[in-house]
């Protein structure tokens, strides 16, 4: 059965995307059938992925994307699924393996504009689609945009499991407490729409820190973290497994600038600045694999952010 995992955090801007773009390429590179969904309607995943000529063909003609199902008479999501996604500027596939659901702007109808018929929340529509889906994936990720509105819900009611990027700031923190109330609610709002072969709905289990500067001491935004877990733990709001990832994302320009080419960090070559952070990636994902048997892995790369 896939893992099906969903990356959010309530605070914008941290990371969820790049580390969600980045992780899957790794997984995509170690073999594994991987689906990315966007369930953001900023659609940036989509659009660092497909690159913006062939995203804005998808997003002009209004067809193949999350909101297709809920067009009556539109595509089924398999429909909208785009095959191993990463290309050369050629069209030459270079990272078979990773395939996306893309979004396009009119997913922000679902908000609003939308009125779903009685008894069928969105994401009861959304999970009885991607069921179909699921023998096909090693890995479903869901990048949520950071808030728990009806699009976050469609990748939080089919995920078991619920990963936090973050930054070492008080800011990233306040998203995660404000998260896992709000995850906590939206669990038990949705809990008799499950069904017996989902498994057991969604839960936070693990934060990676990401975007760190080089030199920087995050031992106390980690130790402030580390309180609000436990806190949680106790309180059963969270999983028991959940833990801050031992290895974290260094700040560098190449993610940034991979969002421009069109690639993943690790599809882009040799370019300056380029290894250090496609190691933390490959190290995270390590971490991420591990996580399904609830193994920790030390640091590999702690020491090499903070000399960076
Ligand atoms: N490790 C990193 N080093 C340098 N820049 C980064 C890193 N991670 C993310 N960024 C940059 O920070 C910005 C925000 O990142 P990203 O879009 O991944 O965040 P997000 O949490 O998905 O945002 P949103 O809430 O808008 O969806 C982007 O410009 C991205 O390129
Ligand atoms: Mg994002």
């Amino acid at each position: 059965m896939a893992r099906k995992i969903a990356f959010i955090n309530y605070k914008g801007g941290v990371g969820k995307t790049s580390c969600i773009v980045n992780i899957a390429a790794c997984l995509a590179k170690r073999g594994k059938r991987v689906l990315l969904v966007d369930l953001d309607a900023q659609s940036n995943v989509s659009i660092w992925l497909m690159r913006v000529e062939r995203w804005n063909e998808l997003n002009s003609g209004g067809r193949g994307s999350v909101y297709s199902i809920f067009v009556p008479g539109d595509k089924q999501l398999r429909d909208t699924v785009v095959r191993d996604v990463v290309e050369e500027r050629d069209g030459q596939k270079i990272l078979p393996g990773l395939d996306i659901i893309p979004t396009t702007f009119d997913l922000i109808d679902l908000e609003h504009e939308y009125n779903p018929p009685e008894m069928e929340p969105v994401y009861v529509r959304f999970r009885n689609q991607l069921q179909e889906l699921e023998p096909e994936y090693d890995y479903i990720l869901f990048d949520c945009p950071p808030n728990v509105l009806r699009a976050s819900q469609c990748g939080l009611f089919c995920a078991n499991e619920v990963i936090v990027p973050a930054n070492p700031d008080a800011l990233s923190l306040i998203g995660f407490t404000l998260l896992t109330g709000k995850l906590v609610q939206f669990n038990e709002r949705s809990a008799s729409f499950r069904t017996a072969g989902m498994g057991s709905p969604a839960m936070i289990n693990g934060i990676i820190f990401n975007s760190i500067k080089a030199a920087t001491d995050i031992e106390v935004p980690k130790m402030r973290m580390q309180f609000r877990i436990n806190q949680f733990r106790n309180q059963k709001k969270i999983s028991p497994r959940t833990r801050i990832f031992n290895s974290m994302i260094r700040d560098a320009i190449v993610v940034r600038r991979a969002v421009t080419l069109g690639l993943p960090v690790l599809s882009i070559g040799n370019a300056v600045g380029t290894e250090g952070v496609v190691e933390d990636y490959d190290n995270v994902t390590d971490e991420l694999e591990a996580l399904e048997h609830g193994q920790a892995l030390p640091a590999q790369n702690a020491k090499s952010v903070v000399n960076a």
